[in-house]
């Protein structure tokens, strides 16, 4: 079927069809995923702690994305690839503009970065400009996580709930494509889909994105040396295969089955 694009993002969200994301980080697993109807490819900074074994996703540089990302580009037909800008890589707009380029250029088609401080919407929008389509990241940013003492659930309580939908229409505004939330509660990441003028993509974040992702190690139940998340679902039990997984993810997505109420944060 017909490459996943930008506009088809809008098209499948006005028709209600929920997108599935996973990530990928070689060809492998990428002609798999591609294959078995998976919307959109993510070339995670979480390689940092799943592919090279590190504590958090700081260590990760662009080289390494732009590496990952030309192996994923090389093996898919229809998925979007997102490429993560990873720690400091958007830490200027100059910095960004570069890296992003490098990323489009190994054969991303959007990149992702994390936040909407007033100095990250400011990177949005010189992207945007340059034609580079931008996927925002809130709520549970990894690279935050020195400042937050851990990998926890944000948007807790109702000042830090307003900053995040203060932040999501902030992010949207500066010409975010695309806006991955993670690790906050469902009633708040539903109310800024609600609100949102771009797609939601949901992980830790309940049923009512207006998609789903999920890191390839958790949706295959696979020990990646870190506590799993409350939100994962090993689909390989049911699938039987890495393909069959996959498939059994794209239709739990799809029909709204994933993520149900002990996937959720309240
Ligand atoms: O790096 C990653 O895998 C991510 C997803 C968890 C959204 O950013
Ligand atoms: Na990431």
């Amino acid at each position: 079927s017909a490459p996943v694009t930008v506009p088809a993002l809008f098209e499948a969200r006005a028709a209600g069809r929920r997108l599935a994301m996973l990530t990928a980080y070689d060809a492998g697993f990428a002609r798999t995923f591609d294959a078995a109807g998976v919307d959109l490819l993510l070339v995670g900074d979480s390689l940092g702690m799943v592919v090279q074994g590190h504590g958090s996703t700081l260590p990760v540089t662009v080289d390494d994305i732009a590496y990952h990302t030309a192996c994923v580009a090389r093996a898919v037909q229809r998925a979007l690839v997102v490429a993560d800008l990873p720690f400091q890589a958007d830490a200027t707009p100059e910095r960004a503009l570069d890296a992003s380029t490098r990323l489009l250029q190994a054969g991303a088609g959007m990149v992702k970065l994390e936040g909407a401080t007033p100095n990250k919407c400011e990177v949005v929008r010189f992207l945007v400009e340059r034609e580079i389509p931008v996927c925002a990241h809130l709520g549970l940013t990894p690279q935050s996580v020195l400042r937050f003492g851990g990998f926890k659930i944000q948007g807790r309580g109702d000042a830090a709930a307003q900053a995040l939908r203060d932040d999501a229409r902030a992010i949207a505004e500066a010409g975010a494509t695309l806006i991955v939330l993670e690790g906050v509660p469902a009633a708040l990441a539903a109310d800024i889909t609600a609100a949102s003028p771009v797609p939601t993509i949901g992980i830790g974040a309940g049923p009512d994105c207006d998609g789903q992702v999920l890191v390839l190690h958790d949706m295959l139940g696979l020990d990646s040396g870190h506590r799993s998340p409350k939100f994962v679902r090993d689909f390989l039990v049911d699938g039987g295969s890495v393909a069959g997984a996959a498939r059994a993810y794209v239709a739990a997505v799809r029909d709204g089955s994933f993520p149900g109420p002990e996937h959720s944060y309240r």
